[in-house]
């Protein structure tokens, strides 16, 4: 039998890597600001995996809500309304400037970067979106033309 990293490897397309090439280190669990590999070897995880671990990993809180949720209803598509989807929408009013009140959910920081480039053009009504050199956010076609790397 495969080791999962061999798995991974096989059977997982990546972005920004070569393809079957790279070893993956199997992960099995973290708690706080540390993760560890099946050998028990730990690593002190200083850029909270993609900056997205920021409260630390395996939080009870975090375990707790999902679990509850879970039990509820793990999907619903966006055509029906689910009461922790409102409720964190409302809750991000608390920390908008003035009177912005709408939140879009996306699942990750690529798909924001389309989605923010969608919303100016329709507000300002103009194409042209400028962007820094090398400002590296995401692999979508969208993020990629806007914030890649340069080549
Ligand atoms: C700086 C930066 N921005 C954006 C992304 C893409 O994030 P996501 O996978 O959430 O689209 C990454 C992923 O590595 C990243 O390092």
């Amino acid at each position: 039998m495969l080791r999962v990293g061999e798995l991974e490897r096989k059977y997982i397309m990546r972005s920004w890597a070569v393809q079957g090439k790279n070893k993956y280190e199997e992960i099995v669990g973290g708690e706080g600001c540390w993760f560890w590999n099946k050998e028990g070897k730990k690593y002190l995880d200083f850029s909270s995996q993609l900056i997205n671990v920021n409260i630390g990993h395996q939080h009870p809180k975090i375990i707790a809500a999902l679990k509850e949720q879970a039990e509820k209803l793990c999907y619903i598509s966006p055509a029906y309304a689910s009461e922790p989807r409102a409720k964190l929408a409302e809750m991000m009013t608390q920390h908008t400037p003035g009177d912005l009140c709408k939140t879009i959910f996306t699942l990750g920081r690529a798909e924001s970067n389309d989605n923010a480039i969608k919303i100016a053009r329709i507000y300002t009504g103009k194409f042209k979106i400028l962007s820094r050199y090398r400002s590296y956010h995401g692999a979508t076609f969208g993020a990629i033309t806007l914030t890649g790397l340069g080549w």
